[in-house]
């Protein structure tokens, strides 16, 4: 080496920064699982903190294959705060979102470091408050397809954030930040069964996530991700719904008698494990969330030809066994891709009857060499 370049590798300020690095810098990874809603979140009576117009419902699925997975780095000597997503540097200083959940970690943070100095002395505790973060997140599904990326995307994120920091909080106070990054994304921060209670305080101090039951509460049922289509949706959930807020009646409807009702009758159903009531309601909140889109003006239409034949197929099926039972379930959120909900004994049926009128699917034959797995398709044709 030159004298020049040995004085920039080993005595210089920067390379006295990369020393530091290793001992400043801290890491933390975490995973969370998609969602899927039963009782859907459609309408916000606050944009800037999340509070919706109605609570709603849904289940996080267990498996492991579909999910978000966020890797966060805390150094003094980061220049900024940096997010790649799916590999992609973004700009976060456009994301209101990202920037509400961050201040909001921060803070608590801050707020801990301050007891934490009180408690260990001051030269004891990392002030990673002030520290610039490098995120990486990554969904191993589509994103922003309607298969609610932003759910587990930004319930990781907050979730990671919360470990770097170690932050001494519980899960459903940090429902209420991971909210205001993307309304769904409270909910995923739980596993199993979960509840978004709407909220009635104008802080949004009482909008957050309970559990209603954790997973192995019920585990016959199942839920089979059909991938219609992985392009990007025309219209995002935030600018959709809030479309609808200002033009559709049949929502005023929704929110005032109807969800109320529904909501209660869920929570029954999912403690009884009574799949006949919970594949009624899981049917008729997605038929009526697709309504209040199309009575939005100008209309919103998620639902395509593939979808509707999906419907189809699950009517028939639940119309064709002698005691008229309910086997499954579809719903859809927003965006083409069905979710059909069952209980095990079902699976082969339903999968049989998939590939026989949506052929050409290479994953309805992955799942019948690793029946429990989670069906996965890539696209479905008719
Ligand atoms: P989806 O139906 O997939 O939830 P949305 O329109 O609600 O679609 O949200 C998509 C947006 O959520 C993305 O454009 C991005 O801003 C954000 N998002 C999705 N996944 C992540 C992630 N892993 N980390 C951070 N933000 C994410
Ligand atoms: C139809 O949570 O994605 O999937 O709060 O604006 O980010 P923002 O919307 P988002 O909406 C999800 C709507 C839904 C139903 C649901 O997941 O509850
Ligand atoms: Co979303």
């Amino acid at each position: 080496l030159g004298l020049a370049e040995a004085w920039e590798k080993f005595v210089s300020p920067k390379s006295q920064n990369k020393k530091r690095t290793k001992a400043y810098l801290r890491k933390r990874l975490a995973e969370k699982q998609m969602l899927k809603t039963v009782i859907k979140y459609w309408g916000k009576r606050d944009e800037t903190l999340i509070l919706p117009t109605n609570s709603s419902l849904s289940v996080t699925l267990s498996q492991d294959q579909l999910h978000s997975k966020t890797t966060i780095r805390a150094s003094p000597d980061f220049e900024k705060t940096r997010l790649w997503l799916n590999g992609v540097d973004v700009d976060i200083e456009k994301n209101k979102r990202l920037q509400n959940c961050l201040r909001e970690v921060r803070r608590l943070r801050k707020e801990y470091e301050e007891k934490l100095r009180k408690d260990k002395g001051p030269d004891n505790v990392l002030t990673l408050s002030e520290y610039n973060l490098h995120i990486c997140s990554e969904n191993n599904f589509p994103t922003a397809a309607g298969l609610a990326s932003s759910a587990s995307g930004f319930a990781c994120l907050t979730y990671t954030l919360s470990q770097l920091y170690e932050l001494p909080i519980s899960t459903t106070e940090l429902s209420k930040i991971a909210r205001q990054g993307s309304g769904s994304a409270c909910r995923s921060l739980f596993g199993g069964f979960v509840a978004w209670e709407m909220g009635s305080r104008d802080d949004g101090s009482d909008s957050q996530a309970v559990q209603i039951a954790p997973r192995d509460h019920w585990p016959e049922l199942e839920a089979l991700i059909c991938i219609v289509s992985d392009t990007k949706k025309g219209v995002s959930s935030t600018e959709g719904m809030q479309n609808t807020v200002n033009t559709s009646t049949l929502l005023r409807h929704r929110i005032e008698h109807v969800v109320p009702v529904r909501m209660r009758s869920m929570i029954d159903a999912i403690r009884e494990r009574d799949f006949q009531k919970f594949a009624e309601i899981t049917m008729q909140d997605s038929n009526q969330f697709h309504a209040v889109c199309l009575d939005t003006f100008p209309p919103i239409f998620y639902l395509n030809d593939v979808s509707r034949a999906i419907i189809r197929v699950i009517t028939e099926y639940n119309s064709s066994n002698s005691e008229k039972k309910l086997k499954a379930a579809y719903t859809f959120d927003a965006g083409p891709n069905a979710v059909i909900y069952t209980t095990s004994e079902n699976i082969p049926e339903i999968i049989n009857l998939i590939a026989k009128y949506f052929p050409g699917n290479d994953d309805v034959k992955n799942y019948f060499s690793d029946p429990f797995q989670l069906f996965v398709g890539k696209t479905i044709g008719c």
